[in-house]
């Protein structure tokens, strides 16, 4: 068992990674939270699966415990769902000494924390992650959120959770494709920061997709210690440090938003990183061989590496412009500055974006 703690400025998150940490759910937050009573929300999927297991835990460590199950799927990020939250934490009537427990994916945790921040101006907040994405990336950092129609996570705030309990077991009911999406974050902090975890990336292929929970527990622990120091070091994005996490995230962005969020973000980060990847070969910023390595390593995994059904050059730069990273007109991209580092361009000529989105689509 893995059990250690992130730092950030105001506060602390004690995360566990372990096989069947869902058994100690409990007793994780009676011993670090001591809440007098807890909401636990998730989706109706992960409820199915997990909410009996997960409830059972709290009551056996005496933690007076309601769960609140929504449907499943990104719609659900809403401030309607809230509503839906804050109406119920009324009527429980649960007050500052009280907590919120996000049981399921980053969709959970995303709406959850929104709520846990905002209700009675903060209480304290727990998060189970179930997927991979969630594990690996949406439960470490304190972003929460839910959607706009005017665009996705446009409404927030950063409220760092006190407790992130993960087991890796529940990534063997999760359908092999957002396995899969998850593990495009994974190589995304590897290429970023640590050219050697990108190694064990192709070392690990066969046990990481067999789901093997001593591996996962493995990855998803790298992946939050490397994601937890790049958060620490600028929490509320202000530097350009957590910029860094955003490699592969601006031409993926577009292609989400183009394919109109018909493929998973983490097929769509792994096109965009293709990309990204050219761009760097292109600047002269990163070898071909190095470029090559991170594309076959995401091919490996079972990534897209194509786009299939592409759109149209016009549209690519009109999703572009759009983006939350365009500063004073010029588009920003997270490079590589070789493998293990990333550097902050503004100053990509529009030639060499197009010919790497052309290099996704060329057969
Ligand atoms: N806060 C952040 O820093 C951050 C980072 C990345 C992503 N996100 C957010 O996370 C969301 C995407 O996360 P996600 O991919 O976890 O999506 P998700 O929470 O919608 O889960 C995907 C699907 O998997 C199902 N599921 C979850 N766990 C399961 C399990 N163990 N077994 C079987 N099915 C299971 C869910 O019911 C859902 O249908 C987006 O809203 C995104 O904006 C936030
Ligand atoms: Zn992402």
């Amino acid at each position: 068992m893995s059990t250690f703690e992130i730092q950030y400025a105001r506060a602390t998150t004690r995360v566990t990674v372990e096989p069947g940490a869902l058994g100690s759910l409990g007793r994780a937050l009676a011993h670090h939270m001591k809440p007098t009573r807890v909401l636990m929300v998730s989706d109706e999927t992960v409820a199915g699966l997990y909410g009996d297991t997960a409830v059972a835990s709290l009551r056996e460590a005496a933690v007076d415990v309601e769960l609140l199950a929504l449907p499943p799927g990104d719609a659900t990020k809403s401030l309607t769902s809230a509503h839906r939250i804050y109406d119920r934490l009324g009527e429980v009537k649960l007050a500052r000494d009280g907590a919120l427990v996000a049981l399921g994916g980053g969709m959970v945790s995303d709406l959850t924390g929104f709520v846990a921040a905002t209700w009675m101006r903060g209480v304290g907040f727990a998060i189970c992650p179930t997927t991979l994405e969630a594990d690996v990336d949406a439960s470490i950092g304190g972003k929460t959120a839910v959607n706009h129609r005017a665009g996705k996570n446009l409404i927030g705030v950063f409220h760092q959770p006190d407790v992130v309990h993960i087991d890796p077991v529940c990534l063997q009911t999760l359908e092999r494709r957002d396995v899969v999406a998850g593990l495009a974050e994974s190589i995304k902090h590897a290429a970023i920061t640590d050219e050697r975890f990108l190694g064990w990336h192709e070392q690990h292929r066969e046990k990481v997709l067999a789901v093997d929970p001593a591996v996962t527990g493995q990855l998803i622990e790298r992946n939050v210690r490397i994601k937890a120091d790049v958060v620490a070091r600028d929490e509320r994005e202000q530097t350009g440090v957590r910029a860094s996490l955003n490699f592969g995230h601006t031409i993926g962005h577009a292609i989400e938003s183009a394919r109109g969020y018909a493929l998973r973000h983490g097929e769509c980060v792994g096109l965009g990183m293709v990309a990204a990847c050219r761009i760097c070969v292109s600047l002269g910023l990163l070898a071909a061989a190095s470029s090559d390595r991170v594309i076959r390593c995401l091919e490996s995994y079972g990534l897209p590496v194509r786009l299939e059904e592409p759109f149209a050059e016009d549209e690519l730069l009109f999703y572009l412009a759009r983006d939350k990273k365009v500063a004073a007109g010029r588009v920003r991209f997270t490079l590589l500055d070789g493998l293990g580092k990333t550097v902050l361009r503004n100053d990509v000529p529009e030639s060499v974006i197009l010919d790497a989105y052309r290099s996704l689509i060329a057969h």
